[in-house]
């Protein structure tokens, strides 16, 4: 069955004449429109509904549009469209101060005062019906969407707009009144009717914190196990620091393995894989993979054979006895990545561009493969090129077919390069782990390594998803209110809690 068109007598029929204002009028910025479209949240009455068929295109007023923007600044003035947490957010700096608001067919626009500039928002007609934000719609407990979707009318239309509580409340065709705080509007707005939110193209790498090796002044992040124990806030410093740095020593941690399991779960729950949950093992090749062996394993990447690679990696040297060696190998991939990007573009570029087949099966029961391959820098498809993994393993590589001869030329001088670049020595961090220190390191960041050893060494350890290391890290960086707000927001800037990759 064909659902029935809109067509502009729709918006001919529903003019603005039952809109209200329950705003004090002298907060009301009244201002002629060139256009002559109605301005509805003002106690006078509207003009009439634009005649003419209406377009798709407007011009827009300097102070909002992103395209005029420099391309490096991230974060900028324009952070008003995240609902931050500290400091002036959003909503302050728009305090009752009712957004102007147009309807054109199929989309409503709204103009805020954000920082006393005009900011012109955007919203699908339906979509805002759809997204209704009031506790019939989501649910205040689950958060979910409570709404059914598919029984709105598809040519649903708001009849009355008001402004009430630093929210929009509009009354729909369907019977319903829907509820949208301004700070959910401004982070949710499109910048025209057919330009999506104003996306930004994010720089190339994600911002992150260098540590230099060879920098005698340079000192380890670390963070205290005591601390991390009873406090969330350490918590907090103690995710920023592996975010920022890429990893993170734990200092005091009981020589047990499950205190150790315990601290792993101060972020999440542990990872389980085909090597089991938590591990506790000794250089037996219980499971058939080099990690189980003495030998010397070169800096790599886990898990480039999982579709979703663990996100966090956490060892901790239990004993070793009988023996020495076995250090451990850090190196900065984002930063190797950089310096390969500065020392040959186009060598940088064919690792973003050629994607290669991973797989893990070396036990009998398993053979593990990406549900797509992944190329060695992946890089966001939202903020262009923006590089959030690094799936680095040549252990793990299986033979790939799909690429001429030229391109395979092209990769593997590339790799190589990049191989060169991440065993340069003011790149290497060695560190010798200790009974009492635990290591925890970004693996979708950070490659690892270890030389070889002789001995006994009993080492426990495990690892943690991104998404719910993301989550926490989120939440206590954010708050849980924040967060919430932001949902779906995926402007680039460092205030938004969704930009954390
Ligand atoms: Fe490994
Ligand atoms: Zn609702």
């Amino acid at each position: 069955m064909s659902m029935p068109r809109l067509s502009s007598s729709r918006v001919l029929a529903s003019p603005w004449k039952n809109a209200s204002a329950s705003f004090t009028p002298k907060h009301i910025n009244l201002r002629v429109n060139s256009r002559g479209l109605s301005v509805v949240l003002r106690p006078s009455p509207p003009p009439p509904p634009p005649q003419q068929p209406l377009q798709f295109t407007r011009r827009f007023s300097s102070p909002v549009d992103f395209a005029a923007e420099g391309p490096q600044d991230v974060v900028s003035e324009k952070q008003e469209m995240v609902v931050e947490t500290g400091g002036i957010s959003a909503a302050n700096r728009t305090e009752n101060i009712p957004p102007k608001v147009k309807k054109f067919l199929g989309y409503i626009e709204m103009e805020f005062v954000v920082k006393g500039r005009p900011a012109i928002a955007f919203y699908g007609e339906f979509w805002l019906r759809d997204n209704c934000q009031c506790p019939k719609c989501i649910h205040p407990d689950t958060r979910q969407r409570s709404v059914d979707t598919f029984k709105i009318p598809q040519d649903v239309s708001a009849n009355k707009v008001r402004y009430e509580s630093r929210a929009v409340v509009v009354d729909w065709s369907d019977g319903h009144t829907g509820v949208y705080p301004i700070f959910w509007l401004l982070a949710h707005q499109n910048k025209s009717p057919e330009r999506p939110y104003p996306s930004k193209p994010g720089p190339s790498l994600r911002r992150f914190r260098k540590f230099h090796p060879t920098d005698p002044n340079s000192s380890y992040p670390t963070v205290k196990h005591e601390e991390v124990m009873k406090d969330n806030k350490a918590v907090f410093d103690w995710l920023e620091k592996i975010y920022d740095w890429g990893f993170c020593f734990v200092e005091g941690v009981p020589v047990e393995p499950q205190a150790t399991q315990k601290l792993i779960e101060r972020i999440a729950f542990v990872r389980h894989t085909h090597y089991g949950g938590f591990w506790d093992f000794t250089a037996d090749l219980s499971y058939k993979d080099t990690a189980y062996t003495t030998e010397f394993l070169g800096a790599h990447t886990d898990n480039t054979y999982f579709t979703d690679p663990a996100r966090l990696q956490l060892f901790h040297l239990l004993s070793h006895t009988d023996g020495q060696g076995g250090e451990s190998l850090l190196v900065d991939g984002f930063r190797a990545a950089q310096l390969l990007k500065l020392e040959n573009p186009q060598h940088a570029k064919a690792l973003y561009k050629y994607r290669q087949p991973f797989h893990s099966s070396g036990n009998e029961d398993a053979c593990i493969q990406p549900a797509i391959q992944y190329p060695v820098f992946v890089t966001h498809p939202t903020f262009k090129r923006q590089l959030y993994q690094i799936r680095w393993n040549n252990y793990d590589r299986a033979a790939k077919v799909d690429w001429s001869s030229k391109e395979q030329e092209e990769w593997y001088s590339a790799a190589r390069h990049f191989n060169e670049i991440i065993q340069r020595k003011d790149l290497e961090i060695w560190t010798q782990l200790q009974p009492g220190t635990a290591l925890i390191f970004d693996n979708w960041r950070m490659l690892h390594g270890r030389s070889e050893f002789v001995g006994k060494r009993r080492m426990c350890g495990g690892y943690v998803n991104n998404d719910d290391f993301l989550s926490r890290y989120r939440l206590l960086k954010f708050g849980r209110e924040a967060v919430l707000r932001n949902l779906g927001n995926t402007y680039n800037s460092e205030s938004n809690p969704n930009m954390l990759f």
